[in-house]
């Protein structure tokens, strides 16, 4: 497979940078005000209904006319193990208890993969977003195959040259190279696996030296600087999550600005004891407490992430925002409160890249 240097470009984008998706964070109105300031904005519908997401999808275009990013979660379908579960929940029991309440009766799969959701595939068929990214894996071959022969283009996010080389054979147009920095969940197919932890700058190194695909950068990239550099070591462009959480367009919640926005010495760290799968947030007793050797096999994801939000539900009740999952990369203390589209600008004149 050869790159297409000019797939980036198609994209008509003034700036190389794109706004992550991130469910739970990112918005319709985050999403239309970077892509109307000239970078690439995304939504996130890794959780949503199918409903959910054509109403996020028009709440989009209602606000913007330049092309966006819509992202899936491809993860393996998890296996409900009652058994597994139970324990699970039995070893939180002692933190519930810590904040006066009982951990839930049971757990099942809050939403599904994008893999098992044609009626999903249907939709974006319909809709034809200029964008569509793959996180935690892949779709099957002919469903990426139906989106690029619908005009859109295609990105799935890769933390090693394994998953790199798998994105490329499946004919995904281009890689997003997740470096150890990045907010949020590790994009792992298989979390099971080792995760090579790679920081970016060498992520990025190994995936342009051994595939034919565009690469984007992202992990910790905060600064024009930053931007630059990656850029400067080859990336097509970059994904910017954590910086974006701050703008007043984002739906992070008060206690997670407040988290971000008010220690310059904030540092994050890496569990999968919140959701099942691996993921960098804000450090709370969640990273912790909750991996002791003594802890018993997690729950599938995402069915363990229903405890984890009703620990940090319980928490929360009882005035904590201890166990909450404050996603956010290494490069946290350097977030900014500021607008989208001035952050954007902003962004764009440190990296060199804005006229003035
Ligand atoms: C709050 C938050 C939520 C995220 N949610 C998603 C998501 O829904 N889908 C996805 O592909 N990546 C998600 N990510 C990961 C980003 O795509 C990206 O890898 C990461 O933000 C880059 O690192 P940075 O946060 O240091 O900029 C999320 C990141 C953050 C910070």
């Amino acid at each position: 497979m050869t790159a297409d240097p000019f797939l980036w470009s198609s994209l008509q984008r003034p700036y190389p940078i794109i706004q992550a998706p991130m469910v739970g964070v990112s918005t319709p109105q985050l999403a239309a005000a970077v892509s109307n300031a000239g970078g690439l904005g995304s939504i996130g519908i890794g959780a949503s209904s199918v409903a959910q997401a054509r109403e996020m999808i028009n709440a989009t275009r209602a606000l913007t006319s330049e092309p966006f990013n819509v992202n899936l979660f491809c993860h393996r379908t998890p296996t409900p193990d009652p058994q597994r579960e139970a324990d699970w929940l039995q070893y939180l029991r002692p933190w519930f208890e810590q904040f006066n309440a009982e951990p839930p009766n049971n757990l099942s799969v809050p939403y599904i993969s994008f893999n098992d959701d044609p009626a999903l595939l249907a939709l974006l068929l319909q809709e034809q977003p200029a964008v569509v990214s793959f996180h935690f894996g892949l779709p099957p071959t002919d469903w990426i195959a139906q989106l690029k022969a619908n005009g859109i283009v295609t990105l799935g996010c890769a933390t090693c040259v394994d998953e790199a080389r798998q994105i490329e054979a499946a004919g995904v147009d281009m890689i997003v190279a997740q470096g150890n920095e990045a907010g949020g969940h590790r994009g792992t197919f298989e979390p099971q696996h080792c995760d090579a932890q790679l920081p970016i700058e060498t992520l990025l190194k190994q995936l342009l030296t051994q595939c034919q695909c565009p690469v984007i950068a992202a992990g910790g990239i905060m600064t024009g600087e930053d931007i630059q550099a990656q850029l400067q070591a080859g990336a097509v462009a970059v994904q910017l999550g954590t910086a974006f959480i701050l703008c007043p367009e984002s739906s992070a919640s008060t206690a997670h600005r407040q988290a971000l926005g008010l220690n310059p010495s904030i540092q994050t760290g890496i569990t999968a004891a919140i959701s099942g799968r691996p993921a960098r947030g804000i450090l709370n007793s969640a990273y912790t407490e909750l991996t002791r050797p003594e802890a018993p096999p997690l729950p599938d994801y995402p069915i363990a992430y229903q405890a984890g939000k009703a620990l940090a539900a319980a928490a929360s009740r009882a005035g904590s925002v201890d166990f909450a999952a404050h996603w956010a990369g290494s490069g946290a203390p350097r977030a900014r409160a500021m607008p989208a589209a001035q952050l954007v600008a902003t962004l764009a004149h440190e990296a060199g890249l804005s006229p003035d």
